[in-house]
């Protein structure tokens, strides 16, 4: 019996986009490489995305460098998913953007607090005196992840056990319900991952970065096309710089 190996049917798209994302790459194009690498790593999952790991390792050095060592160990003990080199990432981007632009720091999906924490541990030790606040927004039911419980409660321990609660607004209710009528220099969306909820939460919050803010993204990988999906177009609409990408952490800055 002989078996007949098979061009897969979407490689030849998927060689278009990895020379594309090469010839970003050598312009500097950080957003529209990793958009067009990602797209051939989705058509051709064997691409090994060599082009995802140089870039990974140039945007290593954008956002200036924090010790968050405590800071990680400290959200480690909540459950939830982001790892520590990702709440590392993120800790840089929150000190990041309340040192460089005043405001508030928003997040959309706390559960039960993992990068809540590290955010607003951050914010504490970075930039008290600026009044810069920690607005946690999650409706905090029927989340399929939680099985059932209220993690409302979780969350307030969560902040209470790390001295943070004097930092959190916690808000029981969803995204695009909440009015972002207060100044904002980044936001941080992980509500839910399917591409109807990641885009909607994108859109109702994207006007709301202000040049130099940040805009960050977690589960940006391909067992989350609802999540791809969203930041495909944040990373080609043109208004953004790519500052960070570790994990399926992704950190984009509006300029
Ligand atoms: C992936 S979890 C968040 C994980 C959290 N960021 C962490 O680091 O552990 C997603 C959360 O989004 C919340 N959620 C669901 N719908 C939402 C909405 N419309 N707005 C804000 N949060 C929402 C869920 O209740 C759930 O707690």
């Amino acid at each position: 019996m002989s078996t007949h190996w098979r061009w897969p049917p979407d490689a030849n798209r998927a060689l278009i986009n990895i020379v594309r994302a090469e010839r970003a790459m050598t312009r500097s194009d950080y957003c529209r490489a990793l958009a067009l690498a990602m797209s051939a790593h989705l058509q051709l999952p064997q691409y090994p995305s060599w082009t995802i790991d140089v870039l990974r390792r140039r945007l290593a050095t954008i956002l200036p460098e924090i010790d968050s060592t405590a800071i990680v160990r400290a959200m480690d003990d909540v459950e939830g998913w982001l790892t520590p080199a990702e709440a590392a990432l993120l800790a840089r981007a929150t000190a990041h953007a309340i040192r460089e632009g005043s405001g508030h720091v928003v997040e959309i999906g706390s559960f039960c607090g993992r990068s809540t924490v590290t955010m607003a541990l951050t914010i504490k030790s970075v930039a008290l005196d600026q009044g810069s606040r920690l607005i946690a927004i999650d409706p905090h039911e029927g989340y399929s992840d939680a099985s059932g419980r209220d993690t409302y409660e979780l969350l307030s321990q969560t902040l209470c056990k790390h001295n943070v609660e004097h930092i959190v607004d916690i808000i029981r209710a969803r995204s695009t319900d909440v009015a972002l009528d207060f100044p904002i220099c980044m936001i941080f969306i992980d509500g839910l991952h399917d591409a109807s909820s990641v885009c909607a939460d994108r859109d109702y919050v994207i006007d709301h970065i202000r040049t130099g803010s940040l805009l960050a993204f977690h589960d940006y990988r391909p067992d989350f096309p609802g999540v791809v999906k969203a930041v495909q177009d944040v990373l080609l609409d043109g208004h953004f710089d790519l500052v960070g990408f570790t994990g399926s952490l992704l950190v984009v800055c509006r300029h």
